[in-house]
């Protein structure tokens, strides 16, 4: 099992270039099941969750190409299975996005649940009450969730909440029903927006994606198209922080500051000086930072995935910060790992009070989720001494080749392969 090493204390210099979206390509890659032409994808990041969203499309029938570097053509023109794999799904939520492309394109799909994670419980009932609502009979059989429909009707549905998987499992799944679907209360993340212009490309029908109330006039197929996948705002925003962190001049490429105006507004009023044009940011912190509050939301909202490297930040500012997470029960696992390099935090039910210290120390410490992950790197960049991160296959699913990118800019990090360790 790999180990990231790192000597913690450089200051980091220059230029960090952002990979495609993790969460726009998984979504993405599940809509291709929706069109019977061939689809061409372009800056589909290199991660295991790629590899994993690759397995269950051929896995369900599709032909899927890897033509180098970042590019991937598919061609879902053949006869697609409605069950995708119990071990597929299990190791990755995001397979769950099939379920619409399935139950579209073949009026049944069944698939199995996709069961909670070390950050929450993470039920799907928004997603299949939808389904209801476009006129499938939904029923869970032996972990599975099954769904059959004579035809889809295009409905108004009210989401309980504004969840982002449930929106972009309901807008594709509306993309082939018959009539108009209004989608209310939905997510307005850019990765939405991204769906819905992929599926737009592809000769569907949507408007309003990005606001509350989503538009879908249902067509009777897709035809094929390439679409080249946005920007991670996930990974700009870890690379901000850690810029912010360092005293060094980052400037985080290929991003769009517009999608990361919460983490600006916070990192500005920590004392950071922010610049950006439309698709860089450039970070610059002269003093120690200020401590900050935050609470995180949906988007337009902080992002409950930078929350974890916010704190890693708020550990060695100057005062009190604190974080309320509102979207996830359990996402605070990184707290007792940030504990163990010296940081002072007492957690209050969802909320996270930080008091910020001097300086970190560094030592052994484990990558508890992805995003925590991104956190303990953060916290071992700054932190005095060696800092040793485990569980490494948590970042390998959100970032493509981090320590290579992190150390161009002048860190001391090395990943290792720990034989005495394996899985
Ligand atoms: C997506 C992102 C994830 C991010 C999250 C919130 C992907 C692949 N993942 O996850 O990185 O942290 O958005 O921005 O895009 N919920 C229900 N019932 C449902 C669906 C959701 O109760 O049917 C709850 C969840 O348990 C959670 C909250 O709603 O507490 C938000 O979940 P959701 O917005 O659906 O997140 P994901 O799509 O799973």
């Amino acid at each position: 099992m790999a180990k990231i090493i790192i000597e913690g204390g450089n200051q980091l210099n220059g230029s960090i270039m952002v990979s495609g979206a993790k969460n726009a390509a998984l979504p993405i890659m599940a809509g291709v099941i929706l069109s019977t032409e061939p689809v061409e994808l372009t800056n589909v990041p290199a991660l295991n969750d790629v590899n994993t969203m690759d397995r269950v499309l051929q896995a369900l029938g599709t032909r899927v190409e890897n033509v180098g570097g970042n590019v991937y053509r598919f061609d879902a023109s053949g006869q697609i299975g409605d069950e995708a794999p119990y071990e597929l799904v299990k190791s990755m939520r995001a397979s769950f996005f099939v379920m619409g492309p399935l139950l579209a394109r073949l009026k049944k799909a069944r698939v199995p649940l996709p069961g909670g994670c070390a950050i929450g419980v993470r039920p799907v009932n928004i997603h299949l009450k939808g389904f209801e609502a476009l006129g499938a009979t939904v029923s869970i059989e032996g972990g599975c969730a099954v769904a059959v429909a004579d035809k889809l009707r295009g409905s108004k549905i009210l989401l309980d909440f504004p969840s982002v998987g449930a929106t972009e499992n309901l807008m594709m799944a509306a993309t082939l029903a018959e009539g108009l679907t209004q989608i209310e209360n939905s997510a307005q993340e850019p990765e939405i927006v991204d769906l819905a212009n992929f599926l737009n490309v592809l000769g569907a029908k949507i408007t309003g994606a990005g606001s509350p109330t989503i538009t879908i006039e249902g067509v009777e197929k897709l035809g094929g198209g390439r679409y080249r996948v946005m920007p991670d705002r996930i990974e700009a925003g870890t690379f901000a922080i850690m810029g912010a962190m360092n005293g060094g001049r980052v400037k985080v490429d290929n991003c769009d500051p517009c999608h990361l105006h919460a983490l600006i507004n916070k990192l500005r009023e920590m004392g950071v000086e922010v610049d950006h044009d439309e698709n860089s940011i450039s970070v610059y912190a002269s003093q120690r930072l200020k401590a900050v509050e935050i609470k995180t939301l949906p988007f337009p909202g902080f992002a409950t995935d930078l929350q974890a490297q916010l704190m890693a930040a708020m550990c060695v500012a100057n005062g009190t910060s604190s974080i309320t997470e509102t979207i996830f029960e359990n996402r605070f696992m990184h707290v007792s790992e940030l504990a163990r390099m010296g940081a002072s935090i007492a957690i209050h039910d969802r909320t996270a009070v930080i008091h910020g210290v001097e300086s970190l120390k560094g030592a052994p410490v484990s990558a508890t989720d992805l995003r925590a992950g991104a956190a303990m790197v953060l916290a071992g960049l700054v932190a005095e001494g060696r800092t040793e991160i485990s569980q490494v296959f948590h970042i390998d699913r959100g970032y493509e080749d981090l320590v290579g990118r992190v150390r161009k800019l002048g860190a001391s990090i090395d990943r290792v392969e720990d034989p005495e360790n394996e899985e």
